[in-house]
């Protein structure tokens, strides 16, 4: 199993992780990816398979408010937001809840109710924790408070829950809020609560406000758990603070969750961009918040407001003058946003946890236990790449004589990292000390070997792992040829014959280790079934670190040999064999 995977990896060097959707990217890194969704909508059928494809996190644009909810004294409508969780439970997605104090969207039997402040605390009390407690164990964070601050300058924004008349804490400071927090926690003690708002995404005073407030929650132990961060954007967003902002927060022991993310482009009257650079500025928008939010730990959720260009608050919000928000269009097809989005995640290095379980080094080369200076080798672990923490690891080999040196990592994984030893190790005892959110250490023995080839075989039968080329002359075109071919089950490779009837050469690349350097050309012997054969070219893989290639031509004279050995042999040092058929 090990070299399988060892061998996989080598396998699908160059394949990229293009065609999956958002959320695998997503599960990668161990984040939520999330947009607002209107379950009205989930009768048509490419909405539907649009959400559950691409998120892993689904909230309710409007049916939690409390106008929707609770559009009664003393009456709940939680039918929508039901099937908003029904929704999410069948396709493995958690749902963020939206939003329980704020002062928009609120019913007329709350705002003109002519309600005192000893009733309204009753009310907001009452509605906080049966709408808490009717999710609980269904929603896993709420947006408690939603825009308590005012942008400028920034101060409690005056509410019927604040001050007009508001609940009974209008002093000087930010008590209503605490108090909302407090409730939510009576009413559920797992789930997380944020703190929600627009235009605090980067470091600003609005954010500075609501950082104070934060930071001092944490001192006395209010249950705050995140900051929602709505990112309702436009194209001329500047977002060098935003780092920074998300930084101080989860600093604090706090999440930061991208919550709304929209990005507004300007259209004409037909629906076309104004710009016609628009969408490709929007797509750099959205990768830029998405890699700022995938550098930290405490970033744990990056949501759009909506999903689809089909329904989005944003044309309306502006009466038409903005569109073109999310990340897929009309039709439910990705947009550079959405790709944007895409090469965020694909760029950003693997987050990394403490390193658990055994920790053992080994060749990473099929048909040597043997480490050697120069050659791959494998750490098995678990939890070496996860969601816990963002950062690097290093891998530092110190050898016999005492000198240490920084491997170079060619592969970073949960449970595996691949590493080349480095080219000067000595041979004798060596230490390997693995750094990262953690330190650990193992030790293995470092010999000088014959060089080694890789199969793609993992039980044993060494069938090679390599490619060929049949090269027809005398106009060189080359046509590839397969050398083996892999079942789903692990270690099932078979040698594929190579048909040598066709009076064409077939040259074969072999892939290994400990080749490069040694030696010149002349010194780099190859034979297949025993048979001596034409080497062209032995060194160093030109596109991928620690990996070595040998070219050899298959003789036309083995036709018909069926399953033959292929060794290296290298300053009178053999490698192990591996198989190709012949036909
Ligand atoms: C918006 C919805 O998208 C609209 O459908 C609704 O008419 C008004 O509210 N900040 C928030 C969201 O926190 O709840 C708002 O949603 C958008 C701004």
């Amino acid at each position: 199993m090990r070299t399988l995977e060892s061998n996989a990896l080598l396998l699908i060097i160059g394949v990229s992780l293009q065609g999956q959707a958002l959320r695998q990217q997503a599960d990668r890194f161990g984040i939520l990816v999330g947009g607002a969704v209107n379950p009205d909508k989930f009768s048509e059928a490419p909405y539907a398979a649009a959400f559950a494809r691409e998120l892993n996190m689904l909230e309710p644009e409007n049916v939690m408010k409390f106008g929707l909810i609770h559009p009664a004294a003393g009456r709940y409508d939680f039918t929508a937001g039901d099937r908003i969780v029904d929704f999410a439970q069948k396709n493995g997605m958690k749902v963020r809840g939206h939003t329980l104090v704020w002062h928009s969207q609120v019913p007329s039997w709350v705002t003109n109710g002519n309600l005192s402040s000893d009733q309204l605390s009753a009310i907001l009390h009452d509605h906080i924790s049966t709408v808490v407690k009717h999710y609980a164990g269904q929603v896993f964070a709420w947006d408690v408070v939603n825009e308590a601050f005012s942008d400028s300058p920034p101060a409690l924004r005056s509410t019927i829950w604040f001050d007009t008349p508001g609940i009974g804490l209008k002093g000087p400071g930010t008590q209503y809020i605490e108090q909302a927090f407090r409730w939510a926690r009576e009413a559920d003690s797992s789930a997380l609560f944020f703190y929600n708002d627009y235009g605090a995404e980067v470091v600003n005073a609005k954010s500075n406000a609501i950082y104070a407030m934060a930071k001092d929650f944490k001192a006395r132990a209010v249950p705050l758990d995140g900051i929602g961060l709505q990112m309702h954007l436009s194209l001329n967003a500047n977002l060098a603070r935003l780092g920074e902002n998300i930084q101080r927060f989860t600093a604090l022991g706090l999440q930061v969750h991208i919550t709304e993310m929209d990005v507004a482009v300007p259209v004409n009257p037909d629906g076309t961009p104004v710009d016609p650079a628009a969408l490709q500025k929007q797509a750099q928008i959205y990768h830029d918040v998405a890699a700022a939010c995938l550098q930290y730990k405490g970033c744990s959720a990056i949501q759009t407001w909506g999903l689809t260009d089909k329904y989005s608050w944003i044309p309306g919000f502006s009466q038409g003058k903005n569109g073109l928000a999310l990340p897929l269009d009309e039709n439910y097809q990705p947009k550079p946003a959405y790709d944007g989005l895409v090469r965020a995640f694909e760029s950003a290095p693997l987050p990394i946890q403490p390193l658990t379980g055994s920790f053992e080094v080994v060749s990473a080369t099929l048909g040597t236990t043997l480490l050697a200076p120069d050659s791959l080798a494998s750490v098995f672990g678990e939890g070496l790449a996860d969601s816990t923490e963002t950062g690097g690891v290093s891998l530092q080999v110190t050898d016999s004589s005492g000198v240490a040196r920084v491997a170079s990592l060619l592969y970073v994984s949960p449970r595996q990292i691949n590493f080349l030893i480095p080219a000067d190790t000595q041979p004798g005892l060596a230490t390997f000390t693995l750094s990262g959110a953690s330190a650990l250490s193992g030790t293995g023995s470092i010999q000088t070997v014959a060089p080694s080839l890789f199969a793609a075989n993992a039980n044993g039968l060494g069938v090679a792992a390599g490619t060929a080329v049949r090269v027809a002359l005398p106009t060189m075109i080359q046509s590839p040829v397969a050398v083996f071919q892999c079942g789903s089950a692990p270690g099932s490779c078979a040698a594929v014959p190579i048909d040598l009837g066709l009076d064409a050469p077939v040259y074969l690349t072999l892939f290994g280790t400990g080749i490069r350097g040694r030696s010149t050309l002349d010194a780099v012997h190859a034979s297949i079934g025993g048979k001596p054969v034409p080497v062209l070219f032995a060194g160093a893989q030109p596109q991928f670190a620690g990996l070595d290639q040998v070219n050899v031509v298959i003789p036309l004279e083995l036709r018909g040999s069926g399953n033959v050995d292929i060794q290296l042999e290298l300053d009178g040092r053999v490698s192990n064999t591996v198989q190709i058929a012949v036909q």
